[in-house]
């Protein structure tokens, strides 16, 4: 088990080390903005749809190592991916974050992220990348605050 975590610790040392997707998307068909109330960190989430496909997902923003690295492992995860398809990633991630079981083997790397639900408060930094992207895959307004 102890190596399992670190493997996992390095996982998210990497992700907050050498963020993927991070930076804007011009013409982006979503954008969305999400706060972390407890800290006041934010994060910008854009999204480019094709069809019911994410074409491109990209993030920007502030954050501690665990909501930058859960944002890194988020837009990784779901670019190419099927809208239906990441919004039951969004579940399987809330399962894992939220419960108390061995997380879904569907997870793979994200199982990274199960460790900070023995800290309630880390929780919503490693969820603040997945509540905005549900907003934004969800459609409705543009512009909206995550909390
Ligand atoms: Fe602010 Fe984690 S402490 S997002």
């Amino acid at each position: 088990m102890n190596e399992l975590n670190d493997l996992y610790r390095e996982v998210i040392l990497d992700h907050n080390r050498d963020p993927r997707n991070f930076g804007e998307i011009e013409d982006a068909d979503r954008v969305v903005e999400g706060v972390n109330p407890l800290c006041g960190d934010k994060m910008t989430l854009y999204v480019k749809l094709d069809g019911d496909r994410i074409a491109d997902v990209r993030f920007k923003g502030t954050g501690c190592a665990i909501s930058v690295a859960s944002s890194s492992l988020m837009t990784e995860r779901v670019r190419g991916a099927s809208v239906d398809e990441s919004m039951r990633l969004y579940d399987s991630v809330h399962d894992m974050l939220t419960g108390s079981g061995a997380p879904s083997e569907d997870l793979d790397k994200l199982a990274a992220l199960a460790g900070v639900r023995e800290y309630p408060t880390r929780v919503k930094c490693a969820s603040l990348a997945w509540h905005a992207l549900r907003t934004a895959l969800a459609g409705g307004e543009d512009r909206v605050s995550t909390e």
